[in-house]
Protein backbone atom coordinates (compact mmCIF):
# COMPACT_ATOMS: atom_id res chain seq x y z
CA UNK A 1 0.00 0.00 0.00
CA UNK A 2 1.25 3.19 -1.12
CA UNK A 3 1.85 6.50 1.32
CA UNK A 4 0.54 10.11 0.54
CA UNK A 5 2.33 12.72 1.22
CA UNK A 6 1.01 16.18 1.87
CA UNK A 7 3.61 18.51 -0.02
CA UNK A 8 2.74 22.17 0.02
CA UNK A 9 3.63 25.63 -2.00
CA UNK A 10 4.92 22.90 -5.07
CA UNK A 11 4.04 24.97 -7.88
CA UNK A 12 6.72 27.52 -6.39
CA UNK A 13 10.41 27.63 -7.25
CA UNK A 14 11.92 25.02 -4.42
CA UNK A 15 8.98 22.49 -4.50
CA UNK A 16 8.32 22.24 -7.95
CA UNK A 17 11.89 21.49 -8.49
CA UNK A 18 11.86 19.01 -5.63
CA UNK A 19 8.32 17.32 -6.96
CA UNK A 20 9.71 15.71 -9.89
CA UNK A 21 12.93 14.70 -8.31
CA UNK A 22 11.06 12.96 -5.11
CA UNK A 23 8.56 10.95 -7.51
CA UNK A 24 10.71 9.64 -9.36
CA UNK A 25 12.93 8.02 -6.17
CA UNK A 26 10.27 7.29 -4.49
CA UNK A 27 7.24 5.08 -6.50
CA UNK A 28 5.97 3.94 -3.14
CA UNK A 29 4.71 7.35 -2.11
CA UNK A 30 1.60 9.38 -3.58
CA UNK A 31 2.33 12.96 -3.56
CA UNK A 32 -0.59 15.44 -2.99
CA UNK A 33 0.35 18.62 -3.71
CA UNK A 34 -1.72 21.48 -2.27
CA UNK A 35 -0.85 25.37 -3.43
CA UNK A 36 -2.99 28.51 -3.36
CA UNK A 37 -1.42 29.28 -6.99
CA UNK A 38 -0.53 32.86 -5.61
CA UNK A 39 1.05 35.09 -8.63
CA UNK A 40 4.32 33.47 -6.91
CA UNK A 41 2.56 29.67 -8.24
CA UNK A 42 2.89 28.39 -11.55
CA UNK A 43 1.27 24.93 -12.91
CA UNK A 44 3.98 24.99 -15.61
CA UNK A 45 6.37 24.62 -12.87
CA UNK A 46 4.60 20.96 -12.62
CA UNK A 47 3.43 20.05 -15.91
CA UNK A 48 6.44 17.53 -16.14
CA UNK A 49 4.71 15.68 -13.71
CA UNK A 50 0.95 15.76 -14.76
CA UNK A 51 0.74 12.63 -16.15
CA UNK A 52 2.10 11.02 -13.28
CA UNK A 53 -0.88 8.50 -10.92
CA UNK A 54 1.10 8.93 -8.13
CA UNK A 55 0.70 12.90 -8.56
CA UNK A 56 -2.48 14.78 -7.19
CA UNK A 57 -2.50 18.83 -7.49
CA UNK A 58 -4.87 20.59 -5.40
CA UNK A 59 -5.57 24.40 -5.85
CA UNK A 60 -6.02 26.05 -2.11
CA UNK A 61 -4.74 27.49 0.69
CA UNK A 62 -2.90 26.47 3.79
CA UNK A 63 -5.07 28.53 5.99
CA UNK A 64 -8.18 26.62 5.21
CA UNK A 65 -8.50 24.56 7.96
CA UNK A 66 -11.70 22.67 6.48
CA UNK A 67 -10.16 21.63 3.25
CA UNK A 68 -6.69 20.39 5.07
CA UNK A 69 -9.06 18.20 7.28
CA UNK A 70 -10.33 16.99 4.20
CA UNK A 71 -6.92 16.46 2.87
CA UNK A 72 -5.87 14.26 5.70
CA UNK A 73 -8.66 12.18 6.05
CA UNK A 74 -9.29 11.90 2.11
CA UNK A 75 -5.91 10.71 1.48
CA UNK A 76 -4.79 9.35 4.55
CA UNK A 77 -1.76 11.22 5.22
CA UNK A 78 0.99 10.49 6.40
CA UNK A 79 3.79 12.96 6.14
CA UNK A 80 4.02 16.57 5.54
CA UNK A 81 6.83 18.12 3.55
CA UNK A 82 5.66 21.86 4.05
CA UNK A 83 6.95 24.27 1.39
CA UNK A 84 3.98 26.89 1.06
CA UNK A 85 5.11 30.54 2.31
CA UNK A 86 5.02 33.84 0.65
CA UNK A 87 8.53 34.34 0.31
CA UNK A 88 9.27 37.59 -1.06
CA UNK A 89 11.13 40.02 1.07
CA UNK A 90 10.64 42.93 -0.46
CA UNK A 91 6.91 42.25 -1.11
CA UNK A 92 6.62 41.79 2.75
CA UNK A 93 8.03 45.28 3.40
CA UNK A 94 5.35 46.52 1.39
CA UNK A 95 2.84 44.23 2.50
CA UNK A 96 3.73 42.41 6.03
CA UNK A 97 -0.33 41.11 6.61
CA UNK A 98 -0.29 38.39 4.26
CA UNK A 99 3.43 37.09 5.79
CA UNK A 100 1.59 36.41 8.93
CA UNK A 101 -1.24 35.30 7.60
CA UNK A 102 0.41 32.84 5.25
CA UNK A 103 3.50 31.91 6.81
CA UNK A 104 2.57 31.63 10.39
CA UNK A 105 -1.20 31.07 10.75
CA UNK A 106 -1.26 29.01 7.66
CA UNK A 107 2.13 26.53 9.19
CA UNK A 108 -0.10 26.50 12.01
CA UNK A 109 -3.30 25.44 11.00
CA UNK A 110 -1.29 22.40 8.90
CA UNK A 111 0.63 21.56 12.22
CA UNK A 112 -2.39 21.58 14.23
CA UNK A 113 -4.30 19.68 11.85
CA UNK A 114 -1.60 17.12 11.46
CA UNK A 115 -1.33 16.94 15.47
CA UNK A 116 -5.18 15.78 15.50
CA UNK A 117 -4.79 13.02 12.74
CA UNK A 118 -1.98 11.67 13.60
CA UNK A 119 -1.90 11.35 17.83
CA UNK A 120 -4.59 10.50 20.24
CA UNK A 121 -3.20 13.39 22.72
CA UNK A 122 -0.09 14.21 23.72
CA UNK A 123 2.96 11.97 23.14
CA UNK A 124 0.51 9.29 22.19
CA UNK A 125 0.37 8.54 18.43
CA UNK A 126 -2.51 6.80 16.75
CA UNK A 127 -0.96 3.22 16.13
CA UNK A 128 -0.46 3.71 12.23
CA UNK A 129 0.96 6.72 12.47
CA UNK A 130 3.28 6.13 14.56
CA UNK A 131 5.93 7.05 11.62
CA UNK A 132 4.94 10.22 10.49
CA UNK A 133 6.78 13.04 10.07
CA UNK A 134 5.93 16.90 9.98
CA UNK A 135 9.14 18.73 7.78
CA UNK A 136 9.16 22.33 7.92
CA UNK A 137 10.85 24.38 5.21
CA UNK A 138 12.56 27.36 6.19
CA UNK A 139 15.00 30.02 5.89
CA UNK A 140 18.70 30.89 7.24
CA UNK A 141 17.00 34.63 6.87
CA UNK A 142 15.89 33.65 11.06
CA UNK A 143 18.85 34.36 12.09
CA UNK A 144 19.58 38.43 11.03
CA UNK A 145 22.61 39.63 9.83
CA UNK A 146 26.36 38.27 10.00
CA UNK A 147 29.81 40.69 10.49
CA UNK A 148 32.47 40.62 7.44
CA UNK A 149 34.72 38.08 9.40
CA UNK A 150 34.50 34.83 7.66
CA UNK A 151 34.67 32.75 10.12
CA UNK A 152 30.70 34.00 11.42
CA UNK A 153 28.76 31.61 9.94
CA UNK A 154 24.80 30.79 11.14
CA UNK A 155 25.10 27.70 12.54
CA UNK A 156 21.90 25.62 14.35
CA UNK A 157 22.33 27.19 18.02
CA UNK A 158 22.74 30.76 16.28
CA UNK A 159 19.79 33.00 18.27
CA UNK A 160 17.23 34.17 16.07
CA UNK A 161 17.16 37.80 15.31
CA UNK A 162 15.46 38.33 12.46
CA UNK A 163 15.13 41.62 10.38
CA UNK A 164 12.25 41.91 7.65
CA UNK A 165 8.55 40.88 8.13
CA UNK A 166 9.20 37.91 5.98
CA UNK A 167 12.14 36.35 8.40
CA UNK A 168 10.05 37.25 11.36
CA UNK A 169 7.29 35.23 10.19
CA UNK A 170 9.04 32.75 9.09
CA UNK A 171 11.31 32.67 12.50
CA UNK A 172 7.59 32.58 14.15
CA UNK A 173 6.37 29.49 11.82
CA UNK A 174 9.41 27.86 13.43
CA UNK A 175 8.99 28.70 16.96
CA UNK A 176 5.41 27.05 16.59
CA UNK A 177 6.70 23.71 14.76
CA UNK A 178 8.97 23.38 17.53
CA UNK A 179 6.48 23.92 20.63
CA UNK A 180 4.11 20.81 18.56
CA UNK A 181 7.81 18.77 19.48
CA UNK A 182 7.73 19.40 22.86
CA UNK A 183 4.79 20.01 23.81
CA UNK A 184 3.02 17.58 22.11
CA UNK A 185 5.39 15.21 21.32
CA UNK A 186 5.19 15.55 17.17
CA UNK A 187 7.72 14.27 15.11
CA UNK A 188 9.26 17.04 13.55
CA UNK A 189 12.13 18.41 11.87
CA UNK A 190 13.42 22.13 10.79
CA UNK A 191 15.41 22.68 8.32
CA UNK A 192 16.74 26.55 7.29
CA UNK A 193 18.14 27.05 4.07
CA UNK A 194 20.92 29.29 2.48
CA UNK A 195 19.98 31.73 -1.30
CA UNK A 196 18.77 28.89 -3.78
CA UNK A 197 19.20 29.85 -7.10
CA UNK A 198 18.45 27.48 -10.44
CA UNK A 199 15.35 26.64 -12.91
CA UNK A 200 11.95 27.90 -12.56
CA UNK A 201 12.17 31.13 -9.61
CA UNK A 202 9.83 33.70 -9.90
CA UNK A 203 10.88 36.71 -12.26
CA UNK A 204 10.74 39.09 -9.55
CA UNK A 205 13.88 37.33 -7.97
CA UNK A 206 17.45 38.53 -8.20
CA UNK A 207 19.37 36.52 -10.50
CA UNK A 208 16.11 35.79 -12.78
CA UNK A 209 16.20 39.68 -12.91
CA UNK A 210 19.21 39.71 -14.00
CA UNK A 211 19.09 37.65 -16.82
CA UNK A 212 15.74 38.72 -17.90
CA UNK A 213 16.54 42.42 -17.86
CA UNK A 214 20.14 42.19 -19.28
CA UNK A 215 18.44 39.90 -22.74
CA UNK A 216 15.86 42.19 -22.89
CA UNK A 217 18.33 45.44 -23.17
CA UNK A 218 17.30 47.10 -19.37
CA UNK A 219 18.67 48.65 -16.95
CA UNK A 220 19.94 45.52 -14.05
CA UNK A 221 19.04 47.19 -11.27
CA UNK A 222 21.69 45.87 -7.75
CA UNK A 223 20.59 47.59 -4.26
CA UNK A 224 22.58 49.67 -2.80
CA UNK A 225 26.16 49.40 -2.96
CA UNK A 226 25.99 45.52 -4.31
CA UNK A 227 28.52 44.49 -1.59
CA UNK A 228 25.61 42.36 0.15
CA UNK A 229 26.47 39.02 1.05
CA UNK A 230 24.49 35.59 0.28
CA UNK A 231 25.43 32.04 0.62
CA UNK A 232 23.94 30.35 -2.86
CA UNK A 233 22.66 27.26 -3.03
CA UNK A 234 21.60 25.42 -6.20
CA UNK A 235 18.21 24.12 -6.08
CA UNK A 236 18.20 20.68 -6.64
CA UNK A 237 21.02 20.72 -3.90
CA UNK A 238 18.57 21.94 -1.22
CA UNK A 239 16.25 19.34 -2.20
CA UNK A 240 18.40 16.38 -2.12
CA UNK A 241 19.30 17.81 1.90
CA UNK A 242 15.29 18.05 2.41
CA UNK A 243 14.97 14.17 1.16
CA UNK A 244 18.07 13.24 3.60
CA UNK A 245 16.47 15.09 6.55
CA UNK A 246 13.56 13.97 5.74
CA UNK A 247 13.99 10.40 5.41
CA UNK A 248 16.65 10.04 8.04
CA UNK A 249 16.95 13.42 10.52
CA UNK A 250 16.68 13.23 13.78
CA UNK A 251 13.27 14.26 15.35
CA UNK A 252 12.46 17.27 17.05
CA UNK A 253 16.00 18.52 15.11
CA UNK A 254 16.84 21.80 13.00
CA UNK A 255 19.37 21.35 10.25
CA UNK A 256 20.92 24.00 8.03
CA UNK A 257 21.97 23.39 4.40
CA UNK A 258 24.09 25.74 2.49
CA UNK A 259 26.32 25.83 0.30
CA UNK A 260 29.38 27.59 1.48
CA UNK A 261 29.76 29.59 -2.21
CA UNK A 262 29.05 33.09 -0.14
CA UNK A 263 29.16 35.81 -2.79
CA UNK A 264 28.00 39.19 -3.39
CA UNK A 265 25.30 40.48 -5.35
CA UNK A 266 27.79 42.46 -7.64
CA UNK A 267 29.77 38.59 -8.31
CA UNK A 268 26.74 37.87 -9.20
CA UNK A 269 25.56 40.42 -11.75
CA UNK A 270 29.32 39.66 -12.73
CA UNK A 271 29.13 36.23 -13.44
CA UNK A 272 25.82 36.22 -14.92
CA UNK A 273 27.29 38.99 -16.84
CA UNK A 274 30.19 37.23 -17.81
CA UNK A 275 28.18 34.13 -19.58
CA UNK A 276 25.79 35.74 -21.36
CA UNK A 277 28.38 38.22 -23.15
CA UNK A 278 30.17 34.82 -24.16
CA UNK A 279 26.76 33.17 -24.95
CA UNK A 280 24.56 36.11 -26.99
CA UNK A 281 27.01 38.71 -27.47
CA UNK A 282 25.78 41.49 -28.10
CA UNK A 283 28.49 44.25 -28.97
CA UNK A 284 28.63 45.31 -25.93
CA UNK A 285 29.26 43.90 -22.40
CA UNK A 286 25.56 43.39 -20.68
CA UNK A 287 28.00 44.86 -17.69
CA UNK A 288 27.25 48.08 -18.62
CA UNK A 289 23.49 47.99 -17.92
CA UNK A 290 24.35 47.21 -13.98
CA UNK A 291 22.49 50.45 -12.37
CA UNK A 292 22.85 50.73 -8.69
CA UNK A 293 19.24 51.85 -7.36
CA UNK A 294 18.52 52.87 -3.35
CA UNK A 295 19.12 50.45 -0.93
CA UNK A 296 16.42 47.98 0.11
CA UNK A 297 14.91 49.26 3.94
CA UNK A 298 16.74 47.20 6.72
CA UNK A 299 18.44 45.19 4.16
CA UNK A 300 20.73 42.63 5.52
CA UNK A 301 24.08 42.53 5.01
CA UNK A 302 25.71 39.05 4.91
CA UNK A 303 24.12 35.59 5.48
CA UNK A 304 26.94 32.62 5.42
CA UNK A 305 25.00 29.22 6.57
CA UNK A 306 27.83 25.96 8.72
CA UNK A 307 26.14 22.98 7.11
CA UNK A 308 28.99 20.84 9.61
CA UNK A 309 25.55 19.19 11.23
CA UNK A 310 23.94 18.36 8.06
CA UNK A 311 27.58 16.89 6.36
CA UNK A 312 28.59 15.05 9.66
CA UNK A 313 25.64 13.75 10.65
CA UNK A 314 23.70 13.00 7.78
CA UNK A 315 26.23 13.08 4.68
CA UNK A 316 24.99 15.07 2.71
CA UNK A 317 27.04 17.27 -0.02
CA UNK A 318 26.34 19.88 -2.51
CA UNK A 319 26.93 18.88 -5.56
CA UNK A 320 26.72 22.21 -7.63
CA UNK A 321 29.34 24.92 -6.59
CA UNK A 322 28.08 28.17 -7.96
CA UNK A 323 30.59 28.16 -10.90
CA UNK A 324 28.50 24.84 -12.42
CA UNK A 325 25.15 25.90 -11.17
CA UNK A 326 25.39 29.00 -12.56
CA UNK A 327 25.97 28.17 -15.81
CA UNK A 328 23.20 25.57 -15.31
CA UNK A 329 20.75 28.43 -14.41
CA UNK A 330 21.98 31.01 -17.25
CA UNK A 331 21.38 27.93 -19.83
CA UNK A 332 17.69 27.24 -18.47
CA UNK A 333 16.57 31.03 -18.08
CA UNK A 334 17.92 31.57 -21.99
CA UNK A 335 15.74 28.97 -23.03
CA UNK A 336 12.63 30.69 -21.35
CA UNK A 337 13.17 34.37 -22.17
CA UNK A 338 15.42 34.52 -24.97
N1 LIG B 1 13.98 30.68 -2.39
C1 LIG B 1 14.92 30.64 -1.46
O1 LIG B 1 16.07 31.03 -1.71
C2 LIG B 1 14.63 30.04 -0.11
C3 LIG B 1 15.70 29.84 0.77
C4 LIG B 1 15.44 29.24 2.02
C5 LIG B 1 14.14 28.87 2.36
N2 LIG B 1 13.13 29.10 1.49
C6 LIG B 1 11.77 28.66 1.90
O2 LIG B 1 11.40 27.62 1.00
C7 LIG B 1 9.99 27.63 0.79
C8 LIG B 1 9.70 27.71 -0.69
O3 LIG B 1 10.32 28.89 -1.22
P1 LIG B 1 10.18 29.27 -2.77
O4 LIG B 1 11.34 30.12 -3.11
O5 LIG B 1 9.90 28.05 -3.56
O6 LIG B 1 8.88 30.21 -2.71
P2 LIG B 1 7.92 30.66 -3.89
O7 LIG B 1 7.45 32.03 -3.51
O8 LIG B 1 8.57 30.48 -5.21
O9 LIG B 1 6.71 29.63 -3.81
C9 LIG B 1 5.79 29.64 -2.77
C10 LIG B 1 4.59 28.80 -3.18
O10 LIG B 1 3.66 28.79 -2.09
C11 LIG B 1 2.36 29.01 -2.60
N3 LIG B 1 1.54 29.65 -1.55
C12 LIG B 1 1.68 30.90 -1.06
N4 LIG B 1 0.74 31.14 -0.14
C13 LIG B 1 0.00 29.99 -0.02
C14 LIG B 1 -1.09 29.60 0.78
N5 LIG B 1 -1.65 30.45 1.67
N6 LIG B 1 -1.58 28.35 0.66
C15 LIG B 1 -1.03 27.48 -0.24
N7 LIG B 1 0.01 27.79 -1.03
C16 LIG B 1 0.52 29.04 -0.92
C17 LIG B 1 2.55 29.90 -3.81
O11 LIG B 1 1.45 29.83 -4.70
C18 LIG B 1 3.84 29.35 -4.40
O12 LIG B 1 3.57 28.31 -5.31
C19 LIG B 1 9.46 28.83 1.58
O13 LIG B 1 8.96 28.35 2.81
C20 LIG B 1 10.69 29.70 1.80
O14 LIG B 1 10.56 30.44 2.99
C21 LIG B 1 13.33 29.68 0.27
Amino acid sequence: MKKSILLTGTAGFIGSNFVPYFLEKYPEYNLVNLDLLTYAGNLENLKECEGNARYKFIKGDICNRELIEFIFNEYDIQGVIHFAAESHVDNSIKNPGVFIQTNVNGTFTLLDAAYKYWMEKPFTWKPKYQDCRFHHISTDEVYGTLSLDPSDLFTESTPYAPNSPYSASKASSDMIVRSYQETYGMDTVITNCSNNYGPKQHDEKLIPTIIRRALAGESIPIYGDGKNIRDWLYVLDHCKGIDLVYHTGKTGEVYNIGGRNERTNLQIVDAITTILDQRVPKGKSYKELITFVEDRAGHDRRYAIDATKLESELGWKADENFDTGIVKTVEWYLKKYH
